[in-house]
Protein backbone atom coordinates (compact mmCIF):
# COMPACT_ATOMS: atom_id res chain seq x y z
CA UNK A 1 0.00 0.00 0.00
CA UNK A 2 1.36 3.15 -0.84
CA UNK A 3 1.97 5.96 1.66
CA UNK A 4 2.66 9.68 1.71
CA UNK A 5 0.63 10.33 -1.54
CA UNK A 6 -2.44 12.63 -2.33
CA UNK A 7 -4.83 10.55 -5.06
CA UNK A 8 -6.92 13.20 -7.10
CA UNK A 9 -10.07 11.66 -6.65
CA UNK A 10 -13.15 11.18 -4.65
CA UNK A 11 -12.59 9.21 -1.66
CA UNK A 12 -15.98 7.86 -1.63
CA UNK A 13 -14.11 5.19 -2.55
CA UNK A 14 -10.72 4.59 -0.97
CA UNK A 15 -9.57 1.30 -2.88
CA UNK A 16 -6.29 2.28 -2.77
CA UNK A 17 -6.15 1.86 1.01
CA UNK A 18 -6.36 -1.12 3.26
CA UNK A 19 -8.67 -2.53 5.74
CA UNK A 20 -7.60 -1.63 9.71
CA UNK A 21 -4.57 -0.01 8.49
CA UNK A 22 -4.84 3.93 9.30
CA UNK A 23 -4.58 4.80 12.88
CA UNK A 24 -5.94 8.63 12.60
CA UNK A 25 -8.44 10.22 10.06
CA UNK A 26 -7.98 14.08 10.50
CA UNK A 27 -10.19 15.90 8.23
CA UNK A 28 -12.76 18.91 7.36
CA UNK A 29 -15.46 17.94 4.77
CA UNK A 30 -16.81 20.49 1.98
CA UNK A 31 -19.63 22.66 4.00
CA UNK A 32 -22.34 23.13 1.55
CA UNK A 33 -22.31 26.52 1.67
CA UNK A 34 -21.18 27.16 -1.65
CA UNK A 35 -17.98 27.89 -1.21
CA UNK A 36 -15.80 28.18 -4.62
CA UNK A 37 -13.75 25.62 -5.08
CA UNK A 38 -11.37 24.90 -8.15
CA UNK A 39 -10.09 27.92 -8.41
CA UNK A 40 -7.05 28.57 -10.44
CA UNK A 41 -3.84 28.43 -8.68
CA UNK A 42 -0.22 29.73 -9.17
CA UNK A 43 2.26 29.93 -6.73
CA UNK A 44 0.25 28.96 -4.01
CA UNK A 45 -2.11 31.89 -4.46
CA UNK A 46 -5.86 31.93 -6.59
CA UNK A 47 -5.64 34.04 -9.78
CA UNK A 48 -8.73 32.76 -11.15
CA UNK A 49 -12.07 31.68 -9.89
CA UNK A 50 -13.43 28.86 -11.80
CA UNK A 51 -15.27 26.50 -9.41
CA UNK A 52 -15.66 23.57 -11.86
CA UNK A 53 -14.88 20.49 -9.97
CA UNK A 54 -17.04 20.52 -7.09
CA UNK A 55 -20.34 22.24 -6.59
CA UNK A 56 -20.87 23.34 -2.84
CA UNK A 57 -24.43 23.57 -3.27
CA UNK A 58 -25.95 20.26 -3.30
CA UNK A 59 -28.94 19.17 -2.34
CA UNK A 60 -29.09 18.43 1.32
CA UNK A 61 -29.55 15.23 1.20
CA UNK A 62 -27.17 14.32 -1.60
CA UNK A 63 -24.81 16.14 0.49
CA UNK A 64 -24.86 13.86 3.27
CA UNK A 65 -24.98 11.09 1.37
CA UNK A 66 -21.63 11.78 0.13
CA UNK A 67 -20.17 12.07 3.16
CA UNK A 68 -22.04 8.83 4.32
CA UNK A 69 -20.43 7.08 1.54
CA UNK A 70 -16.97 9.07 2.54
CA UNK A 71 -17.22 8.38 6.53
CA UNK A 72 -18.26 4.74 5.80
CA UNK A 73 -14.90 4.07 3.76
CA UNK A 74 -13.30 5.94 6.79
CA UNK A 75 -14.50 3.24 9.47
CA UNK A 76 -13.31 0.34 6.92
CA UNK A 77 -9.69 1.69 6.74
CA UNK A 78 -9.54 2.70 10.13
CA UNK A 79 -7.56 0.26 12.85
CA UNK A 80 -9.21 -0.56 15.98
CA UNK A 81 -7.30 1.99 17.85
CA UNK A 82 -7.73 4.45 15.77
CA UNK A 83 -10.00 7.64 15.76
CA UNK A 84 -11.89 10.33 13.43
CA UNK A 85 -11.91 14.23 14.21
CA UNK A 86 -13.85 16.18 12.52
CA UNK A 87 -13.88 20.06 12.16
CA UNK A 88 -17.45 21.42 11.02
CA UNK A 89 -19.10 24.38 11.58
CA UNK A 90 -22.80 26.05 12.09
CA UNK A 91 -24.28 27.06 8.97
CA UNK A 92 -26.25 30.19 8.62
CA UNK A 93 -28.95 29.28 5.76
CA UNK A 94 -32.43 31.06 4.97
CA UNK A 95 -31.67 33.34 8.02
CA UNK A 96 -31.37 30.25 10.39
CA UNK A 97 -28.60 28.47 12.06
CA UNK A 98 -28.11 24.92 11.21
CA UNK A 99 -25.78 22.97 13.75
CA UNK A 100 -23.22 20.28 12.67
CA UNK A 101 -24.64 17.32 15.52
CA UNK A 102 -26.69 15.71 12.63
CA UNK A 103 -22.70 14.32 11.81
CA UNK A 104 -23.20 11.94 15.04
CA UNK A 105 -26.04 10.08 12.61
CA UNK A 106 -22.84 8.47 10.70
CA UNK A 107 -20.85 7.53 13.96
CA UNK A 108 -23.36 5.86 15.89
CA UNK A 109 -21.30 2.99 15.90
CA UNK A 110 -18.20 4.58 16.94
CA UNK A 111 -17.58 6.25 20.46
CA UNK A 112 -17.81 10.50 20.82
CA UNK A 113 -15.65 11.40 23.06
CA UNK A 114 -15.80 14.85 22.70
CA UNK A 115 -16.53 17.82 20.67
CA UNK A 116 -13.72 20.47 20.92
CA UNK A 117 -14.84 23.99 20.41
CA UNK A 118 -12.08 26.10 18.17
CA UNK A 119 -12.38 29.27 18.79
CA UNK A 120 -10.39 32.28 17.24
CA UNK A 121 -10.66 36.09 17.10
CA UNK A 122 -10.72 36.88 12.78
CA UNK A 123 -13.44 35.89 10.43
CA UNK A 124 -16.26 37.23 8.98
CA UNK A 125 -18.68 39.78 10.46
CA UNK A 126 -22.48 40.83 10.74
CA UNK A 127 -24.13 43.92 12.64
CA UNK A 128 -27.63 41.40 12.74
CA UNK A 129 -25.93 38.55 14.96
CA UNK A 130 -22.83 38.27 17.35
CA UNK A 131 -19.58 37.87 15.11
CA UNK A 132 -19.53 33.73 14.70
CA UNK A 133 -15.97 33.13 16.23
CA UNK A 134 -15.68 29.01 16.87
CA UNK A 135 -15.92 26.33 14.81
CA UNK A 136 -16.45 22.47 16.13
CA UNK A 137 -14.42 19.76 16.29
CA UNK A 138 -15.94 16.15 16.50
CA UNK A 139 -13.84 13.29 17.84
CA UNK A 140 -15.17 9.72 17.55
CA UNK A 141 -13.17 6.56 18.59
CA UNK A 142 -13.84 2.70 16.93
CA UNK A 143 -12.82 1.23 20.82
CA UNK A 144 -14.84 2.59 24.12
CA UNK A 145 -11.53 2.73 25.77
CA UNK A 146 -8.51 0.82 23.94
CA UNK A 147 -7.27 4.19 22.03
CA UNK A 148 -4.39 6.38 20.89
CA UNK A 149 -4.75 9.31 23.36
CA UNK A 150 -0.64 10.69 24.14
CA UNK A 151 -1.86 13.32 26.70
CA UNK A 152 2.11 13.50 27.92
CA UNK A 153 2.73 14.86 24.25
CA UNK A 154 0.01 17.77 24.19
CA UNK A 155 0.15 19.65 27.66
CA UNK A 156 0.16 22.69 28.04
CA UNK A 157 1.76 25.42 30.29
CA UNK A 158 -0.50 26.25 33.98
CA UNK A 159 -0.54 29.38 33.95
CA UNK A 160 -1.74 29.30 37.58
CA UNK A 161 1.10 27.08 38.72
CA UNK A 162 2.05 26.79 42.45
CA UNK A 163 5.19 25.15 43.07
CA UNK A 164 3.89 23.67 46.74
CA UNK A 165 0.59 23.01 45.30
CA UNK A 166 1.04 21.27 41.80
CA UNK A 167 2.80 18.61 40.61
CA UNK A 168 3.87 19.88 36.86
CA UNK A 169 4.04 22.74 35.59
CA UNK A 170 1.71 21.50 32.18
CA UNK A 171 -1.83 20.21 32.71
CA UNK A 172 -4.31 18.38 30.09
CA UNK A 173 -5.71 21.12 27.78
CA UNK A 174 -9.44 21.67 27.60
CA UNK A 175 -11.94 20.99 25.35
CA UNK A 176 -11.67 24.48 24.00
CA UNK A 177 -9.04 25.45 21.53
CA UNK A 178 -7.86 29.12 21.50
CA UNK A 179 -6.15 28.66 17.97
CA UNK A 180 -5.72 31.43 15.49
CA UNK A 181 -7.74 31.25 12.13
CA UNK A 182 -5.20 30.95 9.02
CA UNK A 183 -5.40 34.92 8.23
CA UNK A 184 -3.84 36.82 4.53
CA UNK A 185 -0.80 37.60 6.60
CA UNK A 186 0.20 33.72 7.90
CA UNK A 187 3.13 32.61 6.38
CA UNK A 188 1.22 29.16 5.89
CA UNK A 189 -1.97 30.51 3.95
CA UNK A 190 -2.37 29.25 0.87
CA UNK A 191 -5.23 30.54 -1.72
CA UNK A 192 -7.30 27.33 -0.63
CA UNK A 193 -10.61 29.23 1.04
CA UNK A 194 -11.39 26.93 3.51
CA UNK A 195 -7.83 25.93 5.15
CA UNK A 196 -7.34 25.10 8.61
CA UNK A 197 -4.25 26.37 10.82
CA UNK A 198 -1.29 23.58 11.40
CA UNK A 199 -1.26 24.07 14.65
CA UNK A 200 -4.97 22.71 15.04
CA UNK A 201 -4.04 19.80 13.26
CA UNK A 202 -0.97 19.21 15.22
CA UNK A 203 -2.41 19.00 18.84
CA UNK A 204 -4.77 15.78 17.44
CA UNK A 205 -1.81 14.27 15.16
CA UNK A 206 0.31 14.11 18.01
CA UNK A 207 -2.43 13.39 20.73
CA UNK A 208 -3.54 10.43 18.50
CA UNK A 209 -1.12 9.02 16.74
CA UNK A 210 2.30 7.47 17.21
CA UNK A 211 5.54 8.32 14.94
CA UNK A 212 5.27 6.14 11.93
CA UNK A 213 1.53 5.79 12.14
CA UNK A 214 -0.22 6.79 9.06
CA UNK A 215 -2.79 9.96 9.40
CA UNK A 216 -5.34 10.18 6.55
CA UNK A 217 -7.51 13.23 5.06
CA UNK A 218 -9.93 12.28 2.88
CA UNK A 219 -10.86 15.78 1.86
CA UNK A 220 -7.22 17.08 1.89
CA UNK A 221 -7.36 20.44 -0.19
CA UNK A 222 -4.24 22.55 0.46
CA UNK A 223 -2.64 20.05 2.03
CA UNK A 224 -2.65 20.82 5.75
CA UNK A 225 -3.08 17.47 7.68
CA UNK A 226 0.09 16.15 4.88
CA UNK A 227 2.33 18.72 5.97
CA UNK A 228 1.68 18.51 10.04
CA UNK A 229 2.03 14.50 9.66
CA UNK A 230 5.15 14.87 7.61
CA UNK A 231 6.81 17.25 10.59
CA UNK A 232 5.29 14.82 13.18
CA UNK A 233 7.45 11.67 11.22
CA UNK A 234 4.06 10.43 10.60
CA UNK A 235 3.19 8.75 6.93
CA UNK A 236 -0.11 10.63 5.34
CA UNK A 237 -2.68 9.77 2.73
CA UNK A 238 -4.88 11.81 1.01
CA UNK A 239 -7.94 12.43 -1.11
CA UNK A 240 -8.50 15.74 -3.20
CA UNK A 241 -10.83 16.23 -6.14
CA UNK A 242 -9.70 19.54 -7.44
CA UNK A 243 -6.02 19.51 -9.30
CA UNK A 244 -5.12 22.67 -8.01
CA UNK A 245 -5.20 21.69 -5.00
CA UNK A 246 -3.29 18.29 -5.17
CA UNK A 247 -0.66 20.48 -7.13
CA UNK A 248 -0.61 23.39 -4.14
CA UNK A 249 -0.49 20.39 -1.54
CA UNK A 250 2.13 18.68 -3.24
CA UNK A 251 4.46 21.90 -3.38
CA UNK A 252 3.92 22.88 0.13
CA UNK A 253 5.16 19.31 0.91
CA UNK A 254 8.07 19.93 -1.47
CA UNK A 255 9.03 23.27 0.27
CA UNK A 256 9.56 21.37 3.73
CA UNK A 257 12.74 21.26 5.10
CA UNK A 258 14.21 18.18 7.32
CA UNK A 259 14.57 21.32 10.55
CA UNK A 260 10.88 21.59 10.83
CA UNK A 261 10.05 20.25 13.37
CA UNK A 262 7.52 21.57 15.57
CA UNK A 263 9.37 21.08 19.09
CA UNK A 264 10.95 24.61 19.26
CA UNK A 265 7.93 26.57 18.58
CA UNK A 266 5.53 24.59 21.14
CA UNK A 267 6.05 26.41 24.40
CA UNK A 268 6.45 29.86 22.70
CA UNK A 269 3.26 29.48 20.81
CA UNK A 270 1.43 28.42 23.69
CA UNK A 271 3.21 31.35 25.97
CA UNK A 272 2.43 33.93 23.74
CA UNK A 273 -1.64 32.98 23.31
CA UNK A 274 -1.20 33.09 27.30
CA UNK A 275 -0.01 36.50 27.69
CA UNK A 276 -2.15 38.16 24.71
C1 LIG B 1 -13.09 22.22 3.73
S1 LIG B 1 -12.02 21.83 2.42
C2 LIG B 1 -10.62 21.10 3.24
C3 LIG B 1 -9.51 22.10 3.46
C4 LIG B 1 -8.28 21.51 4.15
N1 LIG B 1 -8.59 21.13 5.50
C5 LIG B 1 -7.12 22.49 4.15
O1 LIG B 1 -6.51 22.78 5.20
O2 LIG B 1 -6.79 23.00 3.06
C6 LIG B 1 -12.78 20.45 1.66
C7 LIG B 1 -12.05 19.93 0.41
O3 LIG B 1 -12.72 18.74 -0.01
C8 LIG B 1 -12.62 18.66 -1.43
N2 LIG B 1 -13.64 17.67 -1.86
C9 LIG B 1 -14.97 17.86 -2.04
N3 LIG B 1 -15.56 16.69 -2.36
C10 LIG B 1 -14.60 15.74 -2.35
C11 LIG B 1 -14.60 14.32 -2.56
N4 LIG B 1 -15.72 13.66 -2.86
N5 LIG B 1 -13.43 13.64 -2.44
C12 LIG B 1 -12.28 14.30 -2.14
N6 LIG B 1 -12.22 15.64 -1.94
C13 LIG B 1 -13.36 16.36 -2.03
C14 LIG B 1 -12.84 20.10 -1.88
O4 LIG B 1 -12.31 20.31 -3.17
C15 LIG B 1 -12.08 20.87 -0.78
O5 LIG B 1 -10.74 21.13 -1.19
Amino acid sequence: MDKNIIYLGSSESMSNIEDKSISLIVTSPPYNINVKYGNKVVNRKIVESKSTKYKDNLQESEYRALLRRVFDECKRVLKDDGSIWINIKNRYINGKILTPYWIEDFFDDMYLKIVIIWNFDWGGSTNTRFAPRYEYVFWFTKHKSNYIFNLDDVKVPALNYRPDRYKSQFKNPSDVWRIPMVSGNFEERTGHPAQFPEKLIERIVKVASNEGDIVLDPFMGSGTTAVVAKKLNRYFIGYEIVEEYVKMAEERLALLKEKDTYKQLEIKFWEELANE
